[in-house]
C-alpha cells in the first residue's frame, strides 16, 4: 500500500476549498471510469463548512453522487446529534434550493433499533455489489483527539469485526451507541480522505500517522485500504508534531 499523503493547509481560509479540490476530482474520475460516484460522509463538526463549499462549487455532476454516511449516532434524523441532519442542512438543503439532487441519498436509520439499522444498512450496501463488499470511491472520515473514525472508537468490539460491513458499536465512552463501517468495508474504499483540523488532534495526529501500531488505543491506525489510497488533509494546528 503507498504509503498516505499528508497534506498541510496553512491558511485556515483554504481548508473547505482544498478539500472539495479533492472531493470534486475523486467525482470526476469516479464517474468517467464508472459512471457514478459512491461517497460515505463524515459526521462531526469539522466536514460542516466543506459541504456547504460543495453545495456551490460548479461543476458538479450532482445526478450521478450516491451518497452514503460512514457512521450515525443513534438519534432521528432531525435530531442535532444526527450526522444526517449535519449534511442535510449544509449539503442537501443548499441543493435542493437549486433544484439540484445526488442520484441517490441512503441515510443510516439512527432512530431505528441499532442492530436491526445496521442490519438493513449492511444489507442495501451489499446489494450494491451483488452480495459482495461495495468498494466507495471516497470515503470520508474525521478523528477525534482520541484517534477514533467513524465511530470505531478505542477498545470498543467494532474493531474486531471482519465480516460484517456496518455494526451497532457499543461506546461506553460516550455511554451510547453508534452506527458504524467497519474496517473491512472502509478497507476496500478506492480512495480515503480524513479530514482533521485543530491542535486538540495533533498528539492522535501524531500517534496515529508516526508512532508504533496499537490500533486498539489508535482506532485511525487501522484504516489501511486493500488497494485504495489514504490522504490526510490537515491544518496547521493538527500538524504541529509531525516532522515536516
Ligand atoms: C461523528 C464522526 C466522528 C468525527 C470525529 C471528529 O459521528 O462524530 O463520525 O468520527 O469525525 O469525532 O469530529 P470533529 O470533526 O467534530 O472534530
Amino acid at each position: 500500500m503507498k504509503a498516505p499523503d499528508v497534506l498541510v493547509v496553512k491558511d485556515p481560509s483554504e481548508y473547505a476549498a482544498r478539500a472539495v479540490t479533492l472531493i470534486a476530482a475523486a467525482a470526476h474520475e469516479a464517474i468517467a471510469a464508472r459512471g457514478r460516484f459512491r461517497i460515505a460522509l463524515a459526521g462531526g463538526a469539522t466536514p460542516r463548512p466543506i459541504y456547504a463549499a460543495l453545495a456551490v462549487a460548479p461543476g458538479i455532476d450532482w445526478p450521478h453522487w450516491e451518497i452514503f454516511w460512514g457512521d450515525e449516532r443513534t438519534a432521528p434524523p432531525d435530531s442535532p446529534e444526527s450526522n444526517y441532519a449535519m449534511a442535510a442542512a449544509a449539503l442537501l438543503k443548499p441543493l435542493a434550493e437549486r433544484t439540484v439532487a445526488p442520484g441517490l441519498v441512503e441515510r443510516l436509520h439512527g432512530e431505528d433499533d441499532p442492530i436491526e439499522a445496521a442490519r438493513h444498512y449492511d444489507r442495501v450496501l451489499r446489494t450494491l455489489a451483488d452480495g459482495e463488499t461495495p468498494r466507495f470511491d471516497l470515503i470520508l472520515l474525521g478523528m477525534g483527539p482520541d484517534g477514533h473514525t467513524a465511530s470505531l472508537f478505542p477498545h470498543t468490539p467494532a474493531l474486531e469485526e471482519r465480516s460484517r460491513l456496518v455494526v451497532a458499536n457499543d461506546v461506553p465512552q460516550l455511554n451510547t451507541v453508534r452506527l458504524t463501517f467497519t474496517y473491512p468495508l472502509l478497507n476496500a474504499a478506492r480512495q480515503i480522505l480524513f479530514l482533521v483540523r485543530g491542535a486538540d488532534k495533533a498528539a492522535a495526529l501524531h500517534a496515529v500517522i508516526a508512532g508504533p501500531v496499537e490500533m486498539a488505543q489508535w482506532p485511525s491506525q487501522g484504516i489501511q485500504p486493500t488497494s485504495g489510497h489514504v490522504t490526510w488533509l490537515v491544518d496547521d494546528a493538527a500538524a504541529q508534531l509531525l516532522d515536516r
